[in-house]
């Protein structure tokens, strides 16, 4: 059972992580600024100057190689703290572009973010495993790119991102103390079927809130998106960092599963919408309603199952929700409520957990309280 976790922002540079100790982390959750898409080039120049003369000098290979070579120096930090058996999940997209190269002219073309970054984690030593494909489809009726109806010159259009997922070294082991925490932090047998499959459509995902905007401008992705990643590579109590952290959804998710988090992030101005993320009752009602939904969907998942099958109920029991469960693996998962979020110190947040077996939780607070 969890009963505290921290969640600590840095506003600083993520190609330092001293302030992480070696091996101390378990799950890497993160999407970086993507190399050669627009909104980037000015994040990343500013990161190193030749890159905006590569661009200006239409020399867009150059650019692409000088702004990953920024991201490896931050894969090289999560490598450090990430302990062995450790995960990294990175959501990231290829860019397409078209540039006015002096050798070629004005030439378009695929910049591949995600087949760079496999090659930078593999060569860190990293065992990249099965990616998710994270499809997120635009209905724009005009979405194909090129030359219209002309053989060959019109271009597919890019509707997905990618989430590569590394593991650093071995399996992760668990002592016989820590085998417990292992069993209750396991997900449901249906959510596993669901989750694990290689191809995220995540429609109607529920956006965390800012009060001014701030996240449509800032590249942030659904909760759902880290929220799920948290659950399946890492388990309560871990300490999950993400050295993008932009305006702090992974910290939120973090708090949904009962981990701890560590984000850092280059821009200060960025702090008060992590706090608003961290802070807003209507992101602590999100909090408590994603677990609420998933504890609703699995009664109702059973109770269907029952009836499908003409059986009395399915094999297995969990004590503590007491209620009926798939498998062995399920009989000590519990889901915890989130209490409240404080901020405790200078970028510091604390978040309590609601110590019963609950099936709904409407909270003391006063958005609750309306339910
Ligand atoms: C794609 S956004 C991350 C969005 C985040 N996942 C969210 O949900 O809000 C990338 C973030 O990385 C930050 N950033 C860029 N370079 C950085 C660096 N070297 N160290 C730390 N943060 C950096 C940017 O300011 C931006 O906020």
């Amino acid at each position: 059972m969890i009963e505290k976790t921290t969640h600590k922002i840095h506003f600083s540079n993520a190609d330092d992580l001293s302030k992480v100790e070696d091996n101390s982390v378990s799950l890497v959750v993160t999407s970086p600024p993507y190399p050669m898409i627009e909104m980037w080039d000015e994040s990343f120049s500013r990161q190193n100057k030749d890159i905006s003369k590569a661009l200006e000098k239409g020399r867009p290979e150059h650019a692409f190689e000088l702004m990953h070579k920024i991201l490896d120096e931050i894969w090289q930090e999560c490598s450090r703290v990430l302990c062995d058996g450790g995960v990294a999940c990175i959501n990231i997209g290829d860019a397409t572009r078209t540039i006015d190269s002096k050798r070629d002219g004005k030439k378009f073309q695929l910049f591949s973010n995600h087949a760079r970054i496999i090659s930078s984690f593999v060569d860190l030593g990293f065992s990249n495993l099965p990616n998710i494909i994270w499809r997120k489809q635009t209905n724009a009726p005009n979405k194909f790119m090129g030359s219209g109806m002309y053989p060959p010159g019109a271009y597919v259009t890019l509707e997905h991102e990618f989430i590569l997922v590394f593991r650093k070294g071995n399996k992760r082991e668990f002592s016989a103390k820590e085998k417990q925490n292992r069993r209750e932090s396991a997900y449901f047998w249906e959510e596993r079927n669901n989750w694990f499959s290689d191809l995220w459509e995540l429609k109607g995902t529920t956006q965390v809130l800012s009060e001014n905007g701030a996240r449509d401008r800032s590249g942030a992705f659904p909760f759902e998106v880290p929220y799920r990643l948290i659950n399946m590579f890492s388990v309560k109590g871990d300490t999950v960092l993400d050295p993008f952290i932009g305006t702090g959804t992974t910290s939120l998710a973090a708090i949904a599963s009962g981990r701890n988090s560590i984000g850092y992030e280059l821009e200060s101005e960025f702090s008060s919408t992590i706090e608003q993320t961290l802070l807003l009752e209507s992101n602590l009602e999100l909090i408590n309603n994603t677990i609420r939904k998933r504890i609703l969907n699995h009664k109702e998942f059973i109770n269907q199952r029952i009836e499908e099958k003409g059986i009395e109920s399915v094999k297995h029991y969990n004590e503590w929700f007491d209620f009926p469960v798939m498998t062995r693996q399920e009989k000590d998962l519990t889901l915890q409520f989130v209490e409240n979020i404080q901020k405790t110190d200078d970028n510091l947040f604390g978040a309590s957990y609601v110590q019963e077996a609950l099936l709904d939780y409407q909270g003391s607070h006063s958005l609750f309280s309306q339910v």
